[in-house]
C-alpha cells in the first residue's frame, strides 16, 4: 500500500533502519548523548533558543501542558476544525474557561478576527491557534497572528502537529511560547513522540500555577533537561528515528531543501486533482503545504472514494468531522517518490470515472 496519509504517514526508510538498533537504558551516556544531540538538532531547525522537550506522548499531550502550566483562568482557542476543537476541550476539560473565534468552516483566522477578540477579552491569558489544520487542510497565517497576540501580551500555543518540518516556522523570531508536534507527520517517524519548544516566559508562568500535575509539569521536564535526560522512560527508538531524519536533512541542503521537497509534491498533487476537474475545501490562498483537502464530486461520497483507491493500493486519508462525506483527503508528509504522486492521481481519475464521475 502507498501511502499518501495525514498521519502515521509512511516512514523514511533510514529512520526505519536507525530504529531497530538494540535499547539502552534512558539514564545512560547513550542516551544523554542521543538525547542532547536531537534537542540540539530541532533547536537549530526551528530557530530556537527556548528549551525542546521530547515527550513520550503524542503532539495532544503538548495541548494539555500547555494549557496545564501556562493558564490559569482563561484562554482563547481559535477553532478551524476538528484540531482547533480539541484544543478547547482541552482546556474545558481542564477545568479552564474559554473564549473562542470560530470561522465558518474553510476559513482563516484572520489577524482582525483576533485583535477584535483580544481588545474585547483582556482577561485572556493565552491564545491557542492551529497552524496547520489537518481536518479542513487549512494553514493560518500564523507570523501575522503570532505578532497581534504578542502585541496584546499574551502567551501564544501552536498547535504545529502537520506543519512543523513541512513549512517554514521561526521560533524565536516569530514569538512563540509553546509550539509543537507529533513524529508521526512531517518527519516520517512512527508515532509516540511529542515534540515541542517552551519558551521562558512560559516556564515562569508555569511557576505560577497550581495544581498542574506532574507528568506535564514544563518545570520538571525542565529540570531533568539540564541533565540531558526526561523524568520518566524516553520512546528511545522515535527519538533515534527522529535524530536521523534531522541528520538527513541537513546533509541533503537544510531545511529549505526539505520544505521545497513538501512544496513540490504538494504542488503536483493539487494540480492533479484540479486537472481532473475537483476543486478543494479551504478558502483559496489558504491551502495547507502538507494535507490536500478535496471537495468530493456532488453525488459521489469522499468515503467511497477512499475505500476504492485503498483497492487500487493507495491509503488516501478521509475527510474528517462534519466534512467526512463531502471531502477526502491526500497527505504529502513522509516516505513518498514522486512516480507513486503520478500513479496515485491516475488511480484517481479511474477511480472517479469507475464511480460515475463526469465533469
Ligand atoms: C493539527 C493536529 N493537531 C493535533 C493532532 C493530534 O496529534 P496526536 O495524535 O499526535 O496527539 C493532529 C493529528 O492528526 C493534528 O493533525
Amino acid at each position: 500500500m502507498r501511502l499518501f496519509t495525514v498521519g502515521p504517514v509512511a516512514c523514511y526508510p533510514e529512520v526505519l533502519k536507525e530504529m531497530k538498533q538494540q535499547m539502552f537504558s534512558h539514564r545512560s551516556q547513550e542516551y544523554k548523548k542521543l538525547h542532547a544531540e536531537t534537542v540540539e538538532l530541532l533547536q537549530n531547525f526551528l530557530e530556537t533558543k527556548n528549551e525542546v522537550f521530547l515527550f513520550s506522548s503524542t503532539g495532544s499531550g503538548f495541548m494539555e501542558a500547555s494549557v496545564r502550566n501556562c493558564v490559569n483562568k482563561k484562554m482563547l482557542c481559535c477553532i478551524c476544525g476538528s484540531f482547533g476543537k480539541r484544543f478547547a476541550d482541552v482546556a474545558t476539560s481542564n477545568g479552564k474557561q474559554i473564549e473562542t473565534i470560530e470561522p465558518p468552516l474553510g476559513e482563516p483566522i484572520t489577524p482582525d478576527l483576533l485583535d477584535q477578540k483580544l481588545m474585547k477579552n483582556p482577561d485572556i491569558e493565552a491564545v491557542s491557534i492551529t497552524h496547520n489544520e489537518t481536518s479542513v487542510g487549512l494553514m493560518n497565517p500564523l507570523e501575522e497572528l503570532a505578532a497581534i497576540a504578542k502585541e496584546h501580551g499574551k502567551l501564544l500555543f501552536v498547535d504545529a502537529v502537520s506543519s512543523m518540518g513541512g513549512t517554514e516556522i521561526i521560533v524565536d523570531k516569530w514569538d512563540l511560547d509553546v509550539c509543537f508536534s507529533s513524529s508521526q507527520k512531517c518527519f516520517g517517524v512512527p508515532p509516540g513522540l511529542g515534540v515541542g519548544s517552551v519558551s521562558e516566559e512560559a516556564l515562569k508562568k508555569s511557576e505560577t500555577i497550581k495544581n498542574k500535575g506532574w507528568y506535564f509539569d514544563f518545570k520538571i521536564w525542565e529540570k531533568y533537561q539540564k541533565q540531558k535526560g526526561t523524568p520518566m522512560t524516553s520512546v528511545i527508538p522515535q527519538i533515534a528515528g527522529l535524530n536521523r531524519i534531522l541528520k538527513m536533512i541537513e546533509e541533503k541542503g537544510g531545511k529549505k531543501w526539505f520544505f521545497n521537497l513538501y512544496a513540490e509534491r504538494n504542488q503536483q498533487i493539487r494540480e492533479g486533482v484540479e486537472k481532473l476537474g475537483l476543486t478543494l475545501f479551504p478558502k483559496s490562498g489558504y491551502e495547507s503545504p502538507t494535507v490536500t483537502c478535496v471537495n468530493a464530486p456532488a453525488n459521489i461520497d469522499g468515503l467511497e472514494i477512499y475505500e476504492k483507491m485503498r483497492k487500487k493500493g493507495f491509503e488516501l486519508a478521509k475527510g474528517y468531522g462534519s466534512i467526512k462525506n463531502a471531502t477526502f483527503r491526500i497527505g504529502n508528509m513522509g516516505y513518498i517518490e514522486f512516480e507513486d504522486i503520478h500513479s496515485m492521481l491516475e488511480a484517481l481519475g479511474t477511480v472517479l470515472v469507475d464511480l460515475g464521475w463526469k465533469r
